[in-house]
């Protein structure tokens, strides 16, 4: 099986994404100058874990590690200080010190909080992120955001801690749920639109193949995508400017999930975002209307909602002001100019901002909310 190597240039924390059908399986043999005579606390949640753990497991102890495990119950609701506590425990109670590993095997929550369990056990420990979620392998396992949710929202306790190496299998996308699957297509039409218009050429030719999934053709968008993120990671990796463009449609999907109170899926949210993003870009001259039109089409074509019926514009506009993302007070927005080119921008005119979320408010393919991941 074809292999491909991303490198994420990063000086002295430098590290490589490799991509293979096939790589859970001998993920020892991949990771044994990491894990060999070392101990390792294998973290997963029950969902993955029941999956995928055992072969994991074998394969690292096969590579000459001495392998604990630790679950917690998938979702969203386990990405708590609390799960923290709980696997630091687990790494004492297992006797990592600060040679050992912690190997993150799972979807974005996996990855966030064993990611910042790593980084704040005995002030910090190497670790390993396996993603089995499209969504994990194209973006949050690259690039060194962990962290956990509280009450009050999410992500709002992390650490940039970036892995020793990330080990992607797209055979994994055989067994994810196909509304996880739109989650993490939602992330790849994303980084197309930010940076790519060859990408997004290629995933309108091939929507079936995304759809089946095809494992070849996984292979190339998802090493794409690594591809795009390490660069940008690279020149700003605690996201002090260039990384926020990342966030493109994230800004309104987060008001959207906050509304929704979660029952809609967080790549759901996201395509909605981007239709407004677009909508307001498109109103403003600033964007294509086809370009618009194609980005549209695309997320429609692969399931993904561009409307969500009875949404106040208002509401959104004031969620949308919260946002964590909004510096000394003002809105700033990622907008496209064209496929494949966004801008960040402040926002002073409101009126038209409430106009784009009402214009993706009404027309019909609305979400299947109730769709919570
Ligand atoms: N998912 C956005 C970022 O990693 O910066």
């Amino acid at each position: 099986m074809a292999m491909r190597v991303v490198e994420v240039p990063l000086g002295d924390r430098a590290y490589a994404i490799r991509i293979r059908a096939g790589l859970t399986a001998d993920c020892g043999r991949e990771l044994a100058d990491c894990v060999s005579g070392r101990k390792v606390l294998l973290v997963s949640d029950d969902r993955v874990g029941g999956l995928y753990g055992d072969r994991v497991a074998a394969s690292l102890r096969g590579a000459g590690a001495t392998v604990a495990t630790a679950t917690f119950p998938a979702g969203e609701a386990s990405k708590t200080l609390a799960t923290v506590e709980r696997l630091c425990r687990a790494a004492v109670a297992a006797g990592l010190d600060r040679g050992s590993r912690i190997v993150a095997l799972g979807g974005g929550v996996p990855g966030d909080v064993a990611g910042f369990t790593a980084a704040a056990y005995m002030r910090g420990i190497p670790f390993v992120q396996m993603p089995t979620s499209l969504l994990a392998m194209v973006d949050s396992s690259v690039g060194g955001k962990t962290g956990v949710d509280l009450p009050e929202g999410k992500n709002l306790v992390g650490a940039f801690w970036q892995p020793e190496r990330v080990l992607a299998d797209p055979e994994c996308l055989l067994t994810l749920p196909a509304c996880e699957l739109r989650n993490g297509l939602a992330e790849v039409v994303k980084t197309a639109v930010i940076f790519d218009p060859g990408l997004f050429a290629r995933l309108e030719a091939n929507v079936p193949k995304l759809l089946a999934p095809d494992l070849d053709f996984y292979l190339e968008v998802i090493a794409r995508c690594c591809e795009l993120k390490a660069g940008v990671v690279a020149a700003d990796e605690r996201e002090g400017g260039l990384r926020a463009v990342l966030n493109y449609g994230h800004t309104f999907g987060h008001a959207l999930e906050t509304r929704m109170e979660y029952r809609i899926a967080h790549g759901e949210a996201v395509a909605i975002g981007m239709v407004m993003a677009a909508n307001f870009a498109a109103a403003n001259g600033e964007l294509p209307a086809d370009a618009a039109r194609r980005q549209r089409e695309l997320l429609a074509a692969l399931g993904l909602p561009t409307s969500m019926a009875g949404v106040d514009p208002d509401e959104i506009v004031a969620l949308m002001a919260r946002d964590k993302k909004t510096s000394r007070g003002e809105l700033r927005l990622v907008l496209p100019r064209d496929i494949g080119t966004v801008e960040v921008r402040k926002i002073n005119d409101p009126a038209r901002l409430r106009a784009a979320i009402a214009a993706a408010s009404r027309s019909p393919g609305g979400c299947c909310a109730g769709q919570v991941d």
